[in-house]
């Protein structure tokens, strides 16, 4: 499918969608009112597996055939996998782009390759990307270390990590970490991407399902409120600064996700905010509103390729 948006590249072609945005993949976030919106906006929802919990997620993606006529995804959290059978589920679900994280790309991508799925690899560092090339994936999500969510502890900034591996392969990339609005998506394919994907900024979004207090605080945070924890052990996280993860940011003798990780739907839906991890990225601090997944991406899309068409007049070559 060639893209009519002003987007046609590899990652258009690949995933068949208008936008070369994806929806990050967020346990119990990702799921069908949030993946249906932004693939009816053109763009590349993504259901996720992380919750672990697969009779929901079965449920969820066959909502997204009553949603959506639209292509979606699914991702493989592998540090969450709980079910052995975790390919046969995502293959018999007749979704045709998966990406993979947190793992050893040499685990799956055989075998979802077989099945016909096109599969982007999740990677945090230029070794992480070069094993997955070496393990056959179609292509990259490089994500840089401001992002939201697990966290490659040694956290390396995305205007470091992207052209670094743009340098060293060919295949193409989806930039994550830090991408909110058309600038961010025009500096990301200036960099090499050719996609972005966005996961603070969907967490924040109308159609996401969480508490509204996670959306407010979001809104509310400085670019510096945000904390890495757990550098010291694993899995190392980017969330929110609250008083309890404040706490834990230069603590180096406790687990956080042991201390905090408990109560996790009283924060995700009961608002709680203190009662778990709001797992968020540092582009808290530019978000300013909650606002629908169309507009977020039809906004991105056109001031990116606005800037790019005032780039190229201002500066001919
Ligand atoms: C609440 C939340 C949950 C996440 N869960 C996952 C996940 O299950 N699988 C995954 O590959 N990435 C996960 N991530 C990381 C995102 O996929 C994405 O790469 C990251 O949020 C990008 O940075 P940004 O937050 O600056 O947009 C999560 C991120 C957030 C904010």
């Amino acid at each position: 499918m060639s893209s009519t948006s002003g987007f046609n590249n590899r990652v258009t072609q690949m995933l068949g969608v208008e936008l070369p945005i994806v929806q990050a993949p967020m346990g119990w976030i990702a799921r069908s009112p949030l993946a249906s919106a932004v693939s009816n906006a053109g763009g590349m929802g993504i259901i996720e597996t992380s919750s672990g919990e697969l009779d929901a997620i079965r449920e969820e993606i066959a909502k997204m055939a009553d949603l959506t006529d639209k292509p979606f995804g699914v991702n493989i959290a592998q540090a969450f996998v709980r079910d052995p059978g975790i390919v046969d589920f995502v293959v018999d679900q007749g979704v045709k782009f998966v990406t993979t994280s947190a793992g050893n790309p040499m685990q799956y991508t055989e075998q979802l390759k077989a099945a016909g799925l096109t599969v982007f690899h999740v990677v945090p560092t230029l070794r992480g990307a070069l094993k997955a090339v070496e393990a056959g994936v179609d292509g990259l999500v490089v994500e840089g270390g401001e992002g939201g969510g697990f966290k490659n502890p040694r956290d390396v900034a995305l205007m470091v990590l992207l052209p670094l591996i743009r340098s060293k392969v060919d295949v193409p990339i989806v930039a994550a970490g830090g991408m909110v609005d058309g600038p961010t998506m025009a500096a990301a394919l200036a960099l090499g991407a050719e996609g972005i994907q966005m996961g603070t900024r969907m967490v924040s979004a109308a159609e996401s399902p969480i508490h509204t207090n996670w959306k407010q605080s979001i809104i509310d945070a400085a670019e510096t409120d945000t904390v890495m924890l757990n550098r010291h052990t694993s899995p190392a996280l980017r969330a929110l600064r609250t008083e309890r993860t404040n706490a834990l940011e230069f603590d180096t003798e406790t687990n956080a996700m042991t201390a905090l990780v408990g109560k996790t739907m009283d924060l995700y839906f009961g608002g709680d905010m203190e009662a778990a991890v709001a797992l968020s990225g540092q582009v808290a601090g530019r978000i300013e509103s909650i606002e629908p997944v169309a507009s977020i991406l039809e906004t991105c899309a056109a001031d990116c390729l606005a800037l790019l068409g005032k780039l190229a007049a201002d500066y001919p070559s």
